[in-house]
């Protein structure tokens, strides 16, 4: 049975400097001598590609080799598991994960690379209020705990980050680079990142990303037009912008489009009532029609011509002529009489067209010799996204109290909005791809796929990565969101906030769609230290670290912990099915269908040794896994050394070898 250390692949979040090594290791072997890379021969083999020129284009600052560099040092942390805390732990597969991103997102590599549709984050925008959290480069996890109060020390003291710094965009470039390079490498080929930014970053955003994803990858800058600030003194700002990158412009499938504005509700509206009104069309149009004199006052009122509803859908009657148009003498296919045409007008088919339009049902017939043919909305419903956005900011605050029931947050994003890019990036059975805010903030991007979702029955996947940031109740400015946690009985922190958001939005989304049956839970985890002492050996104390790790885990760690901590290790989803037997008295789970079996018990006796393993092999034959099982055990539940050897014979006698302890 061969223990797992700390250089294991299965202790290590992902090593992104060795993957880079290997990635170039293949595409140049001759660079490579004793295992090191020459820069020499690789220079040679690039030819004319390489710039030596000293002074060169691009944005540069202060620390940038730093940011570089924090996105490749390995993550020594976890996320526990906090079924607790989350919506619909067993079935659904969406997560939110409270935590500092940087070390989230280190985290996620194994797991999510490549497996991200759709990124949309709204960072600080460096107004000066905004806190900057400060990485800390050297024990990042400690220094989270510190800051968040989870542990003793100089907690609360997130920065700001005023102009009078010397270091005001430094220190957002810093923030925001070692995330997005992580970010890149979880996109997948065809997707996309969407960065909200306003005019203090614009400009650096756009050059960073250029340098980042490259600018031939650049999609868009999007315009949100949100509110008219009269406060200014020459122009009142009333937009910010959204940086669109795909992680490979050319791999992009489909052409991006979006419903039109307030199709939806009609499209609602009319599967409503054919369903409550059957094949008679005509009861069902005539309530149509008095649902679009109820909507005047919203965008739907622009559809009304679309107010007959037959058994595809709704359409309008629309004229079959034009100006322009073919000249004959079109006959009804049915009585064989001519349809006249107006002067100046021409038919917008030929008679085999006609003839095709009249099986299909789609030409109706106001007299034998007068025709209107049918437009559906479903046909029209669809414009290419534009590049400026309007959404008045005050709604989406407005809808958000409601929703809380208090004024809990400033300036959310605009839930409809973000449902816009979600609809013009994936696809409604994207299921296997997500889309991920690692800023989540209050958690509108959530709740935009979740609204997305019930709008057009997809199964789309979310991941949130939101700081537990302190709300402070001596502010007044946040004293309703601390309130508001204290009547939750939770700490006084924003991603309690979104947590408590996105269960009142599934609440929500299921009372108005009550025929919508997709995923409205998420799954809760934390960002902690490793389970595992000897994956995190202390650097001022390393001979403690290898005398605690006689018993590797450390304690108050449950075996869900660890569980969780050895998928993100070896690169598994976090929502893979897990199945949990009783064998022995022993809980053993199987994940993925078997193809990894763990009995992280704390004690296994000797007598217990044949009938746990019997009962292993029994299930492993039962499961049939795609490739050899690997079988995991706490190395320290052993009886003694006998124990371990008989289990270890056992089940390699009925062919599992693969055989771990931690
Ligand atoms: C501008 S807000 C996002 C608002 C969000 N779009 C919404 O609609 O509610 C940015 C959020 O990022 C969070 N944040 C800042 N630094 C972070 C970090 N290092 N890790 C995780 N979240 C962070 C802040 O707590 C803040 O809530």
């Amino acid at each position: 049975m061969k223990k797992i250390i700390a250089s294991d692949p299965e202790a290590r979040s992902a090593d992104v400097v060795a993957q880079n090594v290997e990635r170039l290791k293949a595409l140049f072997p001759e660079a490579f001598s004793e295992g090191k890379i020459d820069f020499d021969v690789l220079k040679q083999l690039l030819g004319d590609e390489v710039d030596e020129r000293g002074e060169k284009y691009g944005l540069d600052w202060h620390g940038k080799r730093q940011a570089r560099q924090l996105a490749l040092t390995p993550s020594t942390g976890t996320l526990r598991p906090c079924p607790e805390e989350s919506l619909d732990w067993d079935t659904t597969q969406n997560l939110m994960i409270e935590g500092d991103n940087l070390e989230v997102l280190k985290l996620l590599q194994k797991s999510y690379a490549g497996k991200v549709k759709l990124i949309y984050i709204d960072p600080p925008y460096n107004t000066g209020k905004d806190f900057i959290y400060p990485d800390n480069y050297r024990d990042s996890i400690q220094n989270y705990l510190k800051l968040t109060g989870q542990i003793d020390g100089d907690n609360r003291k997130l920065s700001s980050n005023t102009e009078a710094s010397g270091r005001f965009h430094t220190d957002w470039l810093n923030m925001m680079y070692p995330r997005l390079k992580l970010a890149r490498n979880l996109l997948r080929p065809d997707g996309v990142i969407l960065i909200s930014v306003d005019d203090t970053e614009v400009a650096h955003g756009r050059l960073m990303c250029d340098e980042m994803f490259g600018s031939e990858n650049f999609v868009a800058e999007i315009i949100w037009e949100g509110a008219n600030k009269n406060d200014a003194r020459q122009i009142g700002i009333c937009h910010e912008y959204v940086l669109i990158y795909g992680r490979n412009r050319e791999q992009i499938q489909h052409d991006w489009s979006i419903k039109k504005e307030g199709i939806e509700p009609v499209l609602k509206e009319v599967e409503r009532l054919k369903a409550k009104h059957g094949d008679d069309y005509a009861t069902a149009s005539d309530e149509l029609a008095g649902w679009f004199r109820a909507m005047k006052a919203t965008p739907s009122f622009g559809q009304r011509r679309f107010r007959n509803i037959d058994v595809n859908g709704a359409y309008k009657e629309d004229d079959p002529t034009a100006p322009g148009g073919r000249h004959f003498d079109l006959r009804n296919p049915c009585t064989g009489d001519i349809i006249p045409l107006r002067p100046n007008r021409g038919w917008g088919f030929d008679q085999e067209g006609f003839n095709r339009l009249v099986a299909q049902g789609r030409i109706s017939f106001v007299s034998d010799t007068s025709v209107m043919v049918k437009r559906y909305l479903h046909e029209t419903d669809k414009v290419i996204p534009p590049s400026v956005f309007y959404q008045p900011a005050r709604s989406a605050s407005e809808r958000l109290t409601r929703l809380m029931g208090s004024n809990i947050f400033d300036f959310p994003k605009d839930e409809t909005v973000l449902n816009k890019f979600v609809e013009m990036v994936t696809e409604p059975d994207d299921h296997a791809w997500i889309t991920l805010d690692f800023f989540a903030g209050s958690g509108s991007t959530a709740h935009a796929v979740m609204d997305r979702n019930a709008m057009d029955n997809g199964n789309r996947r979310y991941i949130l990565v939101q700081l537990p940031e302190p709300v402070n109740p001596q502010n007044k400015d946040q004293k309703a969101a601390a309130d508001f946690c204290d009547k939750l009985g939770k700490p006084h922190n924003i991603a309690e906030l979104a947590k408590e958001r996105l269960r009142r939005a599934a609440k929500k989304i299921e009372q108005d769609n009550p025929l919508f049956a997709g995923d409205l839970g998420f799954r809760v985890f934390k960002l902690d230290t490793s389970n595992i002492r000897v994956w995190e050996p202390d650097r001022d104390d390393l001979e403690g670290t290898l005398l605690d790790s006689v018993d590797h885990i450390k304690p108050g760690r449950s075996e869900e912990d660890i569980l969780y901590e050895l998928l993100l290790k070896l690169g598994l989803d976090l929502c893979v099915p897990i199945e949990t037997r009783t064998i022995a008295g022993k809980s053993v789970r199987s994940i993925g269908a078997g193809i990894l079996l763990t009995c992280l018990a704390e004690s296994i006796t000797r007598a217990e040794v044949e009938p746990l393993a019997l009962g292993i092999v029994a299930w492993n034959k039962e499961l049939a896994p795609a490739g050899n099982a690997t079988v995991l055990f706490r190395d320290n539940a052993f009886e003694d050394d006998v124990a371990k050897t008989n289990l270890t014979a056992i089940l390699e006698q009925h062919g599992l070898g693969n055989l771990r302890s931690l």
